[in-house]
């Protein structure tokens, strides 16, 4: 199932002691962790746990405090622009246009991640096509429904066909016809596709059945350290629930609260 069998080529993220220290708060705190080709890992935390802090540094738009970062076997900070060709990254707020066409955006974006001109029609058609977005190609984004602007947003991470995709809380704020939507979407870009391997993909999200739907792998981080790095089928072997599992590693006193989520789990 997990095609982490990288034998020899580098990791398709390798995360080394990485840490941010904003004042007195560790919002990460030496993590480490490293993610194969074609793997699709949930990256789990509470409120404040460091996740979009981690994935911010994953993709060069925050410096570490220490540590490093290597995508596709470029370090973040001394190969930048090669790690960054390798990152479609899907950011809490992502940054759209709204006065632009859709399918004008995406060419945009396609341009400025170095898709060469001659190929960038076709990427942006795929992008389009494969966020179910072909209807409204011709739309301006400031228009869109939410659920529409977060496929964009989806688009515009896949458009130059990444190696390696991060995507923070790529399903917040959608009505559940639409969270299914781009649930699937997300298991469909893990799962193979033209070119053959699926891409790699970190997921940071709230919802549990959104991990145990999609996910190969779970890391659970509390207060910017790691507390679980498992496969999901071990975690979930038995019968155990990933809610009570949560409660467990994040709650800081005692376990009733545990139990009680534990027994209670929707
Ligand atoms: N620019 C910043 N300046 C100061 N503190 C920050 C900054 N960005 C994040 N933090 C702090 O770092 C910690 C981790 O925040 P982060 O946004 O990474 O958490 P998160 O796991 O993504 O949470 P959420 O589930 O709410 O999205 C928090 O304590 C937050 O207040
Ligand atoms: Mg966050």
């Amino acid at each position: 199932m997990s095609a982490n069998a990288t034998g020899g080529s580098p990791a398709a993220i390798e995360v080394r002691g990485l840490c941010k220290r904003y004042g007195e708060v560790d919002a990460v705190d030496d993590l480490s962790f490293s993610v194969g080709a074609g793997e699709v890992v949930g990256f789990l935390g509470p409120n404040g746990a460091g996740k979009t802090t981690t994935m911010r540094m994953l993709t060069g738009f925050v410096p570490p405090t220490d540590g490093s970062v290597s995508i596709a076997g470029h370090d973040i900070l001394s190969e930048p622009l090669a790690a960054r060709r390798a990152i479609g990254y899907l950011p809490e707020t992502p940054p759209l246009y709204p006065e632009m066409s859709v399918e004008g955006y995406l060419g945009f974006v396609a341009s400025i991640k170095d898709v060469p001109r001659a190929g960038r029609k076709r990427a942006v058609d795929r992008a389009l096509g494969r966020c179910g977005l072909a209807d409204v190609r011709r739309r301006i984004i400031g228009q869109l429904s939410k659920g529409y602007r977060q496929r964009v947003g989806l688009a515009q991470a896949i458009v130059h066909d990444p190696a390696v995709l991060i995507l923070d809380e790529p399903t917040v704020g959608l009505d559940p016809i639409q969270i299914r939507e781009i649930r699937s979407l997300i298991a469909e870009l893990a799962s193979a596709g033209e070119g053959g391997q699926g891409q790699t993909i970190i997921l940071s999200t709230h919802i549990l059945p959104e991990v145990e739907a999609i996910c190969q792998r779970v890391i659970l981080i509390s207060a910017g350290r790691k507390a679980v790095d498992e496969p999901l089928s071990e975690l979930t072997s038995g019968g155990r629930s990933l809610e009570a599992l949560f409660g467990r590693v994040t709650s800081r006193d005692g376990d009733a609260t545990v139990e009680a989520a534990g027994e209670g789990g929707a």
